[in-house]
């Protein structure tokens, strides 16, 4: 007995062990300063070449050369997953002359082996430590891998779900994806691996929504919408950040020397190193700014990006460039030690190399899985549940889950980086008939093939299993080719036959609860208006059907809000709920005002919507003090009760709005948020801090300008949040 207890105890000992962990931040003081000198110690010794080669980053595949490495001539690779080919790279390092370690990217983007809601997924969970934690044990597992730099978190604010991107994001609201973005850099920087916040800047404003275009920001939008998560993330400590592929009001963003180097080095004083997007340096050519390959690696370096990612140009032809006097070796000694000092603070001069052997133990473990799925049931927004027909009720005896987005087989995870560890992912149904009682029947029936939903598999199938069925739980969305980069779409219905799918299972007379999984808010008004229900998650990763099944049945109370307003149609996009006021505000049936023709203004489901099996009541807004210096700050207070029958979490919102300021300024602004549970019929006090300094705005010189005036200030559970509350701005 004791001998089985002992071994029992070493094998429990063997599975946890882990390499050493180590949280990454930048170091002060003494030790920052010791590194500095490292840093020019090895500045002197570095041959030209091997200067440029601190700068180039290559990547697993077609045409990477591994005796770059060995002669000193590549800084960086990306793309490596599996821990022995990482470990055959390390070895390669050490015998190059300096033997300087690499840095090793991976678009670790919503986990490594344990994949967690995309991150607009995360973000609806309006939970900063829960989203911490997913960041977390994807970073932890991506350096047990040997990886220790992730091209993540994309805090790109979006107002068009047109955008294929719109998923890597947190959404169109710059308080929500500021506190997202800080709470992803530390979360994955804890977990060992130094984050790229990107992209530098204003990439999630491409003109009409479609990948690689143009945007056209004014300096105030800047500022006030677009930069915030950027600073966030840059004062959480992100040692790096990546550039941009579009072109801001007319300058290409990796060679926008304004914004990468007089606002990112100058006024932010980030020390850590910018790298370029796959390719985005030669494609300055394209851009019509360059002649040719060298002329892009000059002004991208002079602008400001450090490293050239799989673009070959500085490798090429900095050196040249050097050489004729065109690049200061100044300037290239700057980007060098930018990129060694990311290399120092990170530790890479002292960690081990990548253990394979141990590497596959850290994977899918218990505490990222559990992660995974509270980040996917907190992430799910219940949109409609119309009669409270969900939870499914015990009079409901056999249930049809229909479509193949219920069942994960092919779960297509566009940054498939792992191949390690297990990946179980349950089926919808599956995870359905665990948790409702026997006497239940669930069945299934695909009804389309995955590939984006464009054929149908066997629809009749489907039809006779839903018209038997008391309930229908159609599981639908967006796959393959729908999501991520390079997936713009100017239709926002369901994929292929989908609709027609949908259509046909309303038309069994059947109650309908339609379960989403896409990549961004699809326009749902006629689902709103024929469903029963709506679920909508955004891939809710390897445990998102598990989550599913635990608020279909009632075991989880849905608690996910917007990040991004749901259009009603198209034509309403760019749609969000910070817009200014017009001269001509909406009135219904008054032509001359702000309307459409065709179309309401308002969203279908607003910004910070969603709904719980609970309902909560928000009474007696009240501010410490009437009124506040420019420098001030004021207690906001709001009591919030849970008159429904569950326990449940409401996500308490606080918006202002400034209605007489020097600048127009949004009807609605978002300032503050907390997730509380409540217990069935619970009275909470929730608090908020209002700094006047935070409630300014940026001119359209760049100058940020805090007016004296009466600050309207609602609470509620979404951006209509009715109770109200006011304080008055005083010049000091
Ligand atoms: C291009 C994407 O824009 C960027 O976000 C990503 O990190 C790189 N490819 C590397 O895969």
């Amino acid at each position: 007995m004791a001998l089985r207890l002992v071994a029992a105890f070493l094998l429990l000992c063997l599975a946890t062990a882990a390499p050493a962990q180590q949280v990454v931040s930048w170091k002060t003081g003494r030790e920052a300063q010791g590194i500095e000198r490292r840093i020019d110690a090895l500045l002197r010794q570095m041959t030209l070449k091997e200067k440029v080669g601190q700068l180039h980053l290559s990547g697993r595949g077609e045409g990477f050369d591994i005796n770059q490495v060995r002669s000193g001539e590549m800084g960086a690779v990306m793309n490596f997953v599996v821990p022995a080919e990482v470990l055959a790279v390390q070895k390669a390092v050490r015998e190059s002359r300096l033997k300087i370690p690499l840095i090793i990217g991976l678009d670790a983007v919503h986990g490594f082996s344990t994949y967690f809601p995309f991150p607009l997924g995360q973000a609806s969970s309006w939970n900063p430590e829960l989203i911490e934690q997913a960041a977390y044990w994807s970073g932890r597992e991506a350096a047990a891998a040997g990886i220790n730099w992730t091209f993540a978190p994309m805090v790109d604010i979006t107002r068009d779900p047109r955008w294929g991107r719109t998923l890597e994001g947190a959404g169109e609201d710059a308080y929500l994806g500021a506190t997202v973005a800080a709470a992803r850099t530390r979360g994955y920087q804890r977990g060992g691996v130094a984050t790229t916040v990107k992209h530098f800047v204003g990439y999630g404003a491409v003109e009409a929504g479609r990948d690689y275009n143009t945007a056209w920001i004014p300096t105030s939008q800047l500022f006030d919408v677009h930069l915030p998560p950027f600073k966030a993330s840059l004062e959480a400590g992100s040692m790096t950040a990546m550039a941009a592929f579009n072109a801001l009001n007319g300058v290409p963003a990796t060679a926008h020397r304004g914004m990468l180097t007089d606002l990112l080095r100058g006024k932010w004083g980030f020390r850590g190193f910018v790298t370029s997007d796959f390719g985005s340096v030669t494609e300055l050519r394209l851009h019509g700014i360059a002649r040719d390959d060298a002329e892009a690696a000059r002004k991208a370096l002079l602008a400001g990006i450090d490293m050239d990612m799989m673009g070959d140009a500085y490798h090429k032809h900095l050196a040249d460039e050097v050489r004729a006097g065109r690049v200061p070796m100044k300037a290239l000694d700057e980007a060098v030690r930018r990129v060694l000092r990311v290399k120092f603070h990170l530790g890479l001069f002292d960690r081990p190399d990548v253990d394979p052997a141990a590497a596959p133990k850290l994977m899918q473990t218990e505490g990222a899985r559990e992660v995974a799925l509270q980040a996917a049931r907190e992430g799910a927004i219940l949109l409609k549940n119309a009669d409270d027909i969900l939870p499914i009720r015990d009079s409901v005896k056999s249930v049809a889950v229909i479509g193949a987005m219920a069942v994960p087989e092919d779960e297509r995870v566009w940054t498939d980086p792992a191949g390690l560890g297990r990946r179980v992912i349950t089926p919808l149904p599956d995870a359905l008939r665990e948790r409702l009682s026997q006497d239940v029947r669930v069945t299934f029936e695909p009804a389309f093939t995955k590939n984006c939903g464009t054929e149908f598999a066997d629809k009749q199938a489907a039809i006779r299993a839903a018209a038997e069925s008391d309930l229908i739980v159609a599981m639908l969305g967006e796959d393959c080719a729908f999501l991520g980069e390079a997936a713009s779409r100017t239709k926002l219905g369901l994929p292929g036959v989908q609709q027609e799918l949908l259509e046909a299972l309303v038309a069994t007379g059947k109650p309908v609860v339609l379960v989403l999984a896409t990549g961004r808010p699809l326009v749902l008004t006629w689902a709103s208006e024929h469903v029963a229900a709506i679920l909508q998650t955004f891939h809710g990763g390897t445990e998102g059907r598990a989550a599913i099944a635990d608020i279909l049945t009632g075991r989880y109370n849905p608690s996910g809000r917007v990040p991004m307003s749901f259009p009603r149609s198209v034509g309403q996009i760019p749609i969000y709920y910070g817009q200014l006021p017009t001269g001509r505000p909406e009135r219904p049936r008054e032509r001359y005002s702000s309307i459409y023709m065709d179309e309401l203004n308002e969203p279908l489901y607003p910004f910070g919507y969603g709904l719980s099996y609970s309902r909560f009541t928000y009474a007696d807004a009240r501010v410490s003090a009437a009124s506040m210096p420019l420098d001030g700050a004021v207690e906001v207070s709001v009591e919030v009760t849970n008159a429904g029958p569950r326990d449940g979490q409401e996500v308490v919102q606080l918006y202002i709005r400034q209605p007489v300021a020097s600048l127009s300024r949004p009807l609605r602004q978002l300032k503050g948020f907390t997730k509380v549970m409540l217990k069935a019929g619970e009275r909470k006090t929730v608090r908020f801090r209002l700094e006047a300094a935070r409630l300014g705005a940026h001119d359209d010189e760049g100058r940020y300008v805090v007016d004296p005036g009466e600050i309207e200030i609602y609470l509620g559970g979404s951006s209509r949040a009715a109770v109200k509350a006011q304080v008055r701005l005083e010049k000091s």
